[in-house]
């Protein structure tokens, strides 16, 4: 009787070590399987968490002098794509821009780094811009650059831009998305805003990163 029950208590002990054998193997597997997906590398094209738009540019402004991105560190951007002969988008977008950040304290306006980016350097000279640019705030930095540094900007925001045919007189229109890019002082991207945005909820929004240090 005794002897029996040691006998059970035996196979019993020897089947509990065996079953946290099994857990522990287990364990181990699965904690190195994870590890290892944890440190691959992502693979190409898949974005996490936040979306991917905006990165580092090149360009020159309206007063010739060349800019990266980099310069607009610790400012919150606000990014705009037009060109200057775009009939009647871009001049609203200006417009909407420049009340967003006139109805903004100066002190706090100081904050923000507003930008138009033009999708037509062949046109947009430093010179057309600055002209242009009188029209509007006049804190807004216009930038052009060559085709090649243009084309790396509007794709780096994922814009679409498609130039129109040129009609008799050469002249062409050129069709391009129509947002205002909202930034951190990082440089990464926040929101944006679309065609019909208010200025109210511009500067609503400026005033609420400006406020999160
Ligand atoms: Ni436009």
């Amino acid at each position: 009787m005794s002897t029996a029950r040691t006998v059970a208590r035996s196979v019993r002990a020897r089947l509990l070590m065996a079953g946290l054998l099994v857990v522990a193997v287990v364990t181990v597997g699965l904690a190195t399987v994870l590890l290892r997906r944890l440190n691959a590398p992502e693979p190409a094209g898949v974005v996490q968490g936040q979306a991917q738009v905006g990165g580092p540019f090149t360009l020159t402004d309206q007063t010739g002098r060349r800019v990266t991105d980099q310069e607009f560190r610790g400012r919150l951007m606000l990014v705009y794509f037009g060109y200057t002969g775009c009939p009647d988008v871009c001049p609203l977008g200006l417009q909407t821009m420049t009340e967003a950040l006139q109805a903004l304290p100066a002190a706090a306006a100081t904050g923000v780094a507003p930008v138009f980016i033009t999708v037509d350097p062949a046109r947009d000279t430093p010179a057309v811009l600055k002209a242009y640019l009188e029209l509007f705030d006049q804190r807004i930095v216009g930038l052009s650059g060559t085709q090649e540094e243009v084309t790396a900007a509007t794709r780096a925001y994922r814009l679409y831009v498609r130039k129109g045919d040129a009609d008799a007189t050469g002249a062409y229109l050129i069709d391009h998305s129509v947002f205002t890019y909202v930034l951190d002082r990082e440089g990464r991207y926040v929101t944006h805003f679309g065609q019909s945005a208010a200025p109210e909820a511009m500067t609503a929004k400026l005033t609420e990163l400006l406020a999160a240090s």
